[in-house]
């Protein structure tokens, strides 16, 4: 599970809010005296900002041209930025990671799932986060939250895919609890944001992460 640092990262569909989310993390735990990186998916690098370009207005894809596409970009993030920050002793945040591609790739568009969670394991060195927030959401309040001008090529798919990507967060956190916690995002973002900060400083309590000494002046 990486170095001595601690990874946490937010899944959930669009407009449930994750990076407001992110951002009032990682401002409270640096408040609380922790050294905080946050990064984003598909992006965080310059060859995912690249991949990025081409997956959210691109051209139509298939499922496997989008997994390799997104797996390609995790697989540099985490190479130069979640691994090394993670050995620095840093709590990492990451707006997505690989239970995206399982949930779109995998239950929304039917790419097998046991070959794309064998894909991740690899592309990833076996990363997998100590903690991951499922911000849930009904599919319509999601979509309605989202300005229509601001819909990325993935947001104008179905219902029904946007149900079945829902479907699948909650299958995957009903099959591992131990890392996943389901919170409700519709909610307000101050509601949202404290239960958030509480269980996750309760989890860094519970593995031993501690703020860094405060030198004084
Ligand atoms: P983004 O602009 O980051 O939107 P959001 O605010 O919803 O996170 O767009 C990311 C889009 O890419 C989103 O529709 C989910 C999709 N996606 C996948 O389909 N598979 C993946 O592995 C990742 C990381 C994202």
């Amino acid at each position: 599970m990486g170095g001595p640092g601690y990874f946490v990262t937010f899944e959930g569909p669009e407009g449930a809010g994750k990076s407001t989310q992110v951002t009032r993390l990682a401002e409270r735990l640096t408040e609380h005296g922790f050294e905080v990186l946050s990064t984003r998916e598909p992006g965080g690098t310059m060859v995912g900002e690249m991949i990025r370009r081409i997956l959210l207005d691109g051209p139509d894809l298939s499922g496997w041209t989008e997994a390799l596409l997104f797996t390609a970009a995790r697989a540099q993030l985490v190479q130069d930025v979640i691994r090394p920050q993670l050995e620095a002793g840093l709590v990492v945040l990451c707006d997505r990671y690989r239970d995206s591609t399982l949930a779109y790739q995998g239950y929304g568009r039917g790419v097998d799932l046991a070959t794309l969670i064998r894909l991740q394991a690899e592309a990833t060195g076996g990363l997998l986060p100590a903690l991951t927030f499922l911000l849930d959401l009904p599919v319509e309040e999601g979509l309605s939250r989202i300005p229509k001008g601001a819909l990325d090529r993935l947001d104008r798919e179905g219902e029904g895919f946007h149900r079945r990507v829902r479907e699948g967060y909650l299958e995957m956190a009903r099959q591992d609890p131990g890392r996943w916690v389901v919170v409700n995002a519709a909610v307000s973002a101050e509601g949202l944001a404290e239960v958030i900060v509480t269980a996750t400083r309760e989890r860094l309590q519970r593995a031993g992460v501690r703020p860094r000494e405060r030198r004084s002046a």
